[in-house]
């Protein structure tokens, strides 16, 4: 009996000690993948010469940001927490448009894509992995850039490139491969012969690499080619040689490799950047009677229900709440829409507006605006840095300049909020119900106070007491028998 027990509580303490090693074990390999250094070196130093312009090709825009940007938000959604891009032509203007904190190496002359990545040698390192990517590759998505990552790792690869598979793979990097379908090499169009050029697997120029080789065979380069250029693609033969595995992960989506070279080529890569997100805001609710005329920026939000017209262009950090009718040819930047509300052909820059509030035809909302609900801002009306409270009409013809106007205000036609001398600004407040008539002129800085009125076509430069009619402007004169004394 007392063996039993012994070798039962043996065993027990076996199976606790096997599992609390399982256990460690995961624990471990959890910890070293989420530790495991990912950096990525982006190339933007080229010219661009077929773009046609004075701006360097990285900062260029596909809707509302850089091509530059898009890859580098790409490399950090697949895990990349140090970026390195690599600058040249137009240096100043690249830097200044990265919208995120990243490391700057400058490559004087491009000799080539390895020569870039050298100039990144201190940014490599020895510890963790790195992709290298291009600028002007912006359709590249975070979920490839992932899956290329968790492949390369899965397999043990010294250096895992992208490829996929091409109908016309002119000018491309050839993948070339043994009769097993091992891989053996990249080779450049310019250095191919005849037989390779056949090949349809095409480097896309983009790799995820282990540190310490891409550091080890980027000294190993030579420019003996062609081109009399360092090629990036030769190191992974470098890397093969030295005993490492290394392969492609084709990838099925041709789009997602398209370099931008030329204008047309952007507007490619416009079609198809729109496109996509087009469609996942559609699958998650919205409604388009036309999604090829709406541009809608990848960092606008838009609850289901939303209605978005023919015309309309939304960018920035905006944000339109369920219900809302937006369009058509409405421009709104960098702000929130709530609830219900209609932007119908207007502009709305850096603002807030509310729930159940109408905007336009043809209103023009200016930046620091907070209109709230239920509100109407008619047709030709302009405000600019003003608060409007709720139920508040402003029908038309209107300009509301730094005012801070209550709720249940009535403006009549063609109200002016003065608040300019031609050499200061100044602000204006308006209570809550008050009513302004038509044409009246507010000269600020003045205050108009609650149930107050004024009078049609005055102009106001004297604060209006609660309640108070204010009438700032002549009495009416009839001139009797002025136009027959006129006529003799
Ligand atoms: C490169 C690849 C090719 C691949 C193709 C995919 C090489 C040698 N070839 O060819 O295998 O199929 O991309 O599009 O890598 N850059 C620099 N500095 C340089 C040279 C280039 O920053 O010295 C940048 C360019 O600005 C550009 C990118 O690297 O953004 C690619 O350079 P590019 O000369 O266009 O390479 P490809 O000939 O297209
Ligand atoms: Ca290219």
């Amino acid at each position: 009996m007392k063996l039993l027990k012994h070798i039962l509580v043996t065993k027990l303490q076996f199976v606790l000690a096997i599992n609390v090693f399982l256990m460690y074990n995961v624990w471990w390999k959890r910890r070293v993948y989420t530790m495991s250094n990912t950096k990525a070196i982006i190339l933007a130093a080229g010219a661009g010469t077929r773009m046609k312009s004075d701006k360097p090709k990285v900062i260029h825009k596909i809707m509302d940001k850089t091509m530059l940007d898009y890859v580098v938000e790409s490399a950090m959604e697949a895990g990349a927490t140090d970026i390195c891009v690599v600058v040249g032509h137009g240096k100043e203007e690249v830097i200044s448009s990265i919208s995120y904190p990243v490391t700057i190496v400058t490559q004087d002359e491009q000799l080539g894509t390895g020569h870039a990545v050298m100039q990144a040698a201190d940014f490599i390192g020895s510890e963790g992995e790195v992709f290298v990517l291009f600028g002007d590759t912006p359709l590249i998505t975070g979920a490839s850039l992932s899956k290329l990552r968790e492949y390369h790792n899965m397999n043990n690869h010294g250096v895992t490139v992208l490829s996929t598979n091409v109908s016309n793979s002119d000018g491309y990097g050839r993948i070339i491969r043994d009769e097993d379908g091992n891989f053996i090499r990249s080779v450049e169009h310019k250095d191919a012969s005849i037989l390779e050029r056949k090949k349809k697997e095409i480097n896309s120029g983009m790799y995820i690499y282990e540190a310490d080789l891409l550091s080890k065979s980027l000294a190993k380069l030579t420019n003996h080619n062609v081109q009399g250029e360092y090629y990036l693609p030769d190191t992974l033969v470098s890397i093969m040689n030295d005993g490492h595995l290394v392969e492609s992960m084709k990838i099925s989506d041709y789009e997602e490799i398209l370099g931008v070279n030329s204008k047309a080529q952007l507007f490619e890569a416009t079609t198809i950047m729109r496109r996509r997100i087009n469609y996942l805001l559609m699958e998650s609710g919205v409604t388009m009677i036309d999604a090829n005329q709406v541009y809608i920026g990848k960092d606008v939000e838009i609850d289901n229900d939303v209605t978005i017209l023919p015309g309309t262009i939304i960018e920035g950090k905006s944000k339109i709440g369920i219900g809302s009718v937006i369009g058509p040819n409405a421009k709104i930047i960098n702000s929130c829409i709530g609830d219900n509300s209609v932007i119908d052909q207007s502009t709305v820059l850096n603002s807030n507006i509310g729930n159940y509030t109408s905007v336009g035809p043809f209103a023009y909302v200016r930046p620091n605006c907070e209109i709230g609900n239920h509100i109407k801002v008619g047709d030709f009306v302009e405000i600019k840095n003003s608060t409007i409270k709720d139920h508040t009409k402003i029908s038309h013809l209107t300009y509301i300049g730094d005012a801070d106007v209550g709720e249940h205000v009535n403006f009549g036609c063609g109200t002016v909020v003065v608040n300019y001398d031609g050499v200061n600004k100044y602000r204006s407040t308006i209570g809550d119900h008050a009513f302004i008539g038509c044409n009246t002129n507010l000269v600020s800085p003045v205050i108009v106070e609650k149930n107050a009125y004024t009078a049609a076509g005055s102009t106001i430069t004297n604060d209006v007491p609660e309640n108070a009619l204010a009438v700032a402007r002549a009495r009416q004169v009839n001139k009797l028998e002025w136009v027959k004394k006129k006529q003799r």
